[in-house]
């Protein structure tokens, strides 16, 4: 038989395959994370997170002019204060342990984009995102005033961009007003939409020290087994204000990330969680698996759809693409 299509002539040499690439992943896509806690001269190895570290804000200077001389345009800021309690108050303190480190950030690096995530866990007693009610239940709308002056005190302090990783109703909009009243009209919000109550998520929470006391998230964070319910959560998310949405976890989570982009125009963040780093990282450190699969599992997000990607192995990403 005659074979008239072959595929194969577009993969015939380097070139070729290089001429039709369909996607591309590039340095201004990567985001970095960074876990600041209290105290001095601390740079430590995160035990959950290989290569990740716990950081004093004083050594936050030397950590960006490194992310900054990879190319990498923005960090997200995750703080791990020392003290809690019922109504996370160190979480909107002018003094608290992001606020001190986005003024850090700034200082040494003016042009870096500072993200910050806003939520309540790893400031709370209880370890839940929001404010407990007589029935230990999370209540909605007495977290939204704490959530909209956690922002706020993240733009006082020099944020661009506040990412709420809450799941509250209604968040995106009190916020909004939240940072408008107070001269923050500028400031973007990069809402984590589509959030999922992943298991994924179990070495960022020995990291953040945020493991809820009791319970679990599943009354504010999506249920695995929905893809609906995603885009309607996108959906108010944009109309109360969004500047970008976020998918999260994202390696398990891909058909959602091509729903959520082929729905919304807005850029789309995905978060390759700490679940996902642990089992590539440890995979490639024990030669179970080549490390080129950390590229591969990269391109996937992009393959499907995701503009952004906030991952742990940005670092080794950039490098890589040097
Ligand atoms: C805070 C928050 C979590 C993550 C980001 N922000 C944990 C959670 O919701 O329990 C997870 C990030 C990761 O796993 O890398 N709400």
């Amino acid at each position: 038989m005659e074979l008239i299509k072959r595929p194969r002539r577009l993969r015939k040499s380097a070139a070729i395959r290089n001429m039709v690439r369909e996607t591309k992943l590039t340095v201004d896509d990567l985001i970095h994370p960074i876990f600041v806690v209290e105290g001095v001269e601390i740079k430590k190895e995160i035990s959950s997170l290989k290569d990740v570290y716990h950081l004093s804000v004083d050594m936050l200077e030397q950590e960006v002019n490194e992310i900054q001389d990879l190319g990498i345009n923005a960090v997200l800021v995750f703080g791990v204060p020392d003290s809690k309690d019922s109504l996370g108050s160190s979480a909107y303190d002018k003094e608290g342990i992001v606020q001190r480190a986005v003024r850090a950030i700034k200082a040494a690096a003016p042009d870096i984009c500072v993200i910050t995530d806003v939520c309540m866990c790893q400031y709370t007693d209880h370890g839940h995102c929001g404010i407990i009610n007589f029935d230990e239940e999370v209540d909605n709308d007495t977290t939204l005033k704490y959530l909209s002056e956690i922002a706020v005190s993240h733009a006082r302090a020099g944020a661009d961009i506040v990412a709420p990783s809450d799941m509250m109703d209604g968040r995106i909009g009190a916020m909004r007003t939240g940072l408008d009243k107070n001269g923050f009209k500028d400031v973007s919000i990069m809402s984590y939409a589509v959030k999922y109550a992943s298991s994924f998520y179990g070495p960022f929470r020995a990291a953040a020290d945020s493991s809820p006391g009791f319970g679990d998230r599943k009354t504010y964070q999506m249920d695995i087994h929905n893809r609906a319910e995603a885009l309607r959560e996108a959906a108010l998310d944009v109309e109360e204000g969004a500047d970008f949405l976020m998918v999260k976890p994202a390696l398990s989570y891909l058909d959602v990330v091509r729903e959520v982009k082929d729905n919304f125009d807005l850029p789309l963040a995905v978060y390759n969680v700490s679940g996902e780093y642990a089992m590539i990282r440890n995979a490639v450190d024990n030669g179970i698996m080549d490390e080129s699969v950390i590229y591969e599992m990269t391109m996937s997000m992009k393959r499907a759809g995701a503009d952004l990607i906030i991952t742990y192995f940005a670092r080794y990403l950039a490098e890589k693409l040097k």
